[in-house]
């Protein structure tokens, strides 16, 4: 008699899960035969994309309601998702805010906004991961190529810092966590097609310089960067941690 084992199911959290990126990200992965709980300051879009995912594979996919830059909120979120998934393979923090405030007109109180979503709720999200994960997990975050040039598309000086701030708290968590055997990388991608660039979009010339500073002269779609996610914390990316993937039609190239 030959028994047949069937394997659990790979489980991941991914925060921004409402919109763009995250909820792309959360259907890539449910087509890979992911378990996944959305988190987002979005309740309703969070659970739309939950309920898209349950269409696409017969598992579960649920959604927590939370504000990544709230600390009690992100441990209790975990907490929950964890009662939900039963064990933790993969986190992906996709949820951030953009911001194009120029220079000199930029407040204190507008750049600790950004920083506190974009980096602090990174990491927030990345330890409770981490104190959750066993040897094999994986962690995607998401910078963009603001980080790498200091801004130049649509975000200006708040973005750009707190995208090399996700840029360094990628490495320096992937030095941390990789005692416990969990890696950490990162996707930079270019001008992706989401709600956060859809009213910079509505303008044909702005658009257009920034396409054309990328070789392939075009903008990406969220399910574009969904897939690099999903090989970064794929079991095939065994041999890579502190890195970086630019998608971004080729325009930083260096
Ligand atoms: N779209 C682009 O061109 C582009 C380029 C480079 C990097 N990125 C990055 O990709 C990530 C996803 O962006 P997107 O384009 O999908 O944008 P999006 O606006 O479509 O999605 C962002 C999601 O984050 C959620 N969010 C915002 N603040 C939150 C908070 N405090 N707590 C919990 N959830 C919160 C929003 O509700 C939304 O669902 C962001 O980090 C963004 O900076 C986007």
């Amino acid at each position: 008699m030959t028994t047949s084992i069937t394997p659990t199911p790979r489980t991941a959290i991914v925060t921004g899960a409402a919109s763009g990126i995250g909820a792309a990200t959360v259907l890539e992965l449910a087509r890979q035969g992911y378990r996944t709980v959305g988190i987002d300051i979005n309740a309703e879009g969070a659970d739309a994309t939950a309920f898209e995912a349950t269409k696409i594979n017969a598992l579960t996919h649920t959604a927590v309601p939370a504000d990544v830059a709230d600390e009690a909120q992100i441990i209790a979120a975990f907490d929950r998702a964890l009662g939900f998934l039963g064990h933790l393979d993969v986190l992906v923090t996709s949820a951030g805010v953009a911001d194009t405030t120029p220079f000199m007109s930029l407040s204190v109180a507008t750049f600790r906004a950004v920083h506190a979503i974009n980096v602090i709720g990174t990491f927030l999200c990345i330890r409770e991961a981490a104190q959750r994960m066993q040897r094999g997990g994986r962690i995607c975050t998401i910078a963009s190529v603001a980080g790498l040039r200091g801004g130049g598309l649509s975000g200006t000086a708040a973005y750009a810092a707190s995208k090399g701030g996700v840029l360094a708290l990628t490495k320096s968590a992937a030095r941390a966590l990789a005692a416990q055997g969990i890696c950490v990388n990162t996707v930079a991608p270019g001008a992706t097609y989401t709600p956060m660039i859809a009213e910079h979009w509505k303008n044909d010339a702005h658009r257009a310089r920034v396409e054309a500073m990328s070789v392939l002269n075009r903008t990406a779609d969220a399910h574009e960067i969904a897939a690099s996610i999903a090989f970064l914390v794929s079991a095939q990316a065994s041999a890579i941690t502190g890195s970086t993937l630019v998608a971004d039609n080729g325009l930083m190239m260096y």
